[in-house]
């Protein structure tokens, strides 16, 4: 045996001693879409960013309609053999839903992030980062060789500050999630995007969280705050509400183009299998026509934010299907996410470097699926 990776176990070690070592667990769905199985125990998911249940949806749908006799792995990049008709559906059928010129599917969102970030933006540009932006995000500012400034987090003032000490550089790109991933607040979009359009920024939003949640028609919360014509770069995926798995980027025509010619995430990726496109297709499909699953989404985040502010457990009541309930420590995060899976719900702990020191928590995730007897019984114990 040789020793040189030896340094591993400390490095291990340092992390369970702060209480920040990962583990895998194997998650087996459930019949029900919020239920999960977990060593062989049934526990109530309050986990998934499958926000309308759609997932369960899909797969019942494929085993009416079978996904057409096709090989499984699409076997290379987009731009060898990988992207065949289902890809190109989906990406018209996207470039529909988010009422813009093109659309294109990346392997995943985070792959769509790095790659979009990476093509529009590179030596010579600077890159403004909302504090709290989605890792991918980060990623891909640090990839891109262009200067980063972060903005502090949904803080229009401090943005504009650095567009206005922004004078020297090629192009500007301001970045940021529409709907943060584990804070669950909202991005202050309208001011973003003017101020985009006052000092000649592009915009960039990674809409991962709102797609086909928020909107009218469910396009994400750019839709819904009323500024989509501000925006330049929209990124989405169909892994959270949309029940599948795989990123995309839309916006006008030559942005597409580019993305094809110079994201590297896209260009040296195999293609996602046509399967996940058609399921992608579907979940669409679905959105449009199954609405109350939005409307019974809504109303679950308004009974159990309603509850938890009664509980003494969240200050205010929430907007969005997010709700992170601050614990501190990552020791006593995960000491709560363990009561909460001895009581039967599967809550994982939260912990640096997803988010920052002293600010672990727990991440409620609501589906349109859950029952109130279900969001009753976790305010229950949460409360304990
Ligand atoms: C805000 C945000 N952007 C992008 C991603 C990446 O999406 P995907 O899981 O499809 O790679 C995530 C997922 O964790 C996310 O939370």
């Amino acid at each position: 045996m040789n020793d040189k990776l030896d340094w591993i176990d400390d490095e291990l070690s340092t992390l369970a001693d702060a209480g920040l070592l990962r583990q895998l667990n194997v998650c087996i769905g459930a019949t029900h879409s919020t239920e999960l199985q977990l060593d062989g125990k049934t526990y109530i998911n309050f986990a998934s960013n499958d926000y309308l249940g759609l997932a369960k949806e899909i797969a019942n749908g494929f085993r009416e309609r079978p996904i057409p006799d096709q090989a499984w792995g699409s076997g290379a990049s987009p731009l060898v053999t990988g992207r065949g008709e289902a890809h190109q559906q989906l990406e018209s059928t996207l470039a529909v839903f988010k009422g813009s010129e093109a659309a294109l599917s990346f392997s995943t969102g985070y792959a769509a992030n790095v790659g979009a970030i990476t093509a529009v933006a590179g030596e010579g540009d600077i890159i403004l980062s909302d504090a709290r932006n989605h890792a991918s995000i980060i990623d891909g500012c640090r990839l891109s060789k262009a200067k980063v400034e972060i903005y502090r987090h949904n803080d229009v003032d401090h943005l504009v500050e650095l567009c206005k000490q922004a004078t020297d550089y090629r192009r500007k790109l301001i970045v940021t999630d529409a709907l943060f991933s584990m804070d669950g607040d909202i991005a202050p979009l309208s001011l973003i995007a003017e101020v985009a359009r006052q000092y000649d920024a592009m915009l960039m939003v990674d809409e991962a969280h709102a797609t086909g949640v928020y909107g009218a028609t469910g396009r994400g919360m750019a839709q819904e705050l009323g500024c989509e014509e501000g925006i330049h770069i929209s990124v989405g995926t169909l892994s959270k509400a949309l029940g599948s798995m795989g990123g995309f980027v839309s916006g006008q025509r030559s942005l597409i183009d580019l993305l094809v010619n110079k994201a590297r995430t896209y260009i040296y990726s195999t293609a996602m299998p046509a399967a996940c496109a058609l399921a992608g297709i579907r979940a669409i499909d679905l959105l449009q026509s199954e609405s109350q699953r939005r409307k019974q989404l809504f109303d679950n985040v308004d009974y159990i934010t309603s509850r938890l502010v009664t509980a003494g457990l969240i200050s205010q009541k929430k907007f969005t299907q997010i709700v992170p309930v601050l614990i501190g420590t990552p020791e006593a995060t995960v000491a709560k996410s363990q009561a909460l899976l001895n009581a039967g719900f599967y809550i994982p702990a939260i912990r640096p470097p997803t988010v920052p020191e002293g600010e672990s928590l727990l991440r409620i995730s609501l589906s349109s699926a859950h029952t109130v007897d279900q969001m009753e019984k976790l305010v229950a114990v949460l409360s304990q």
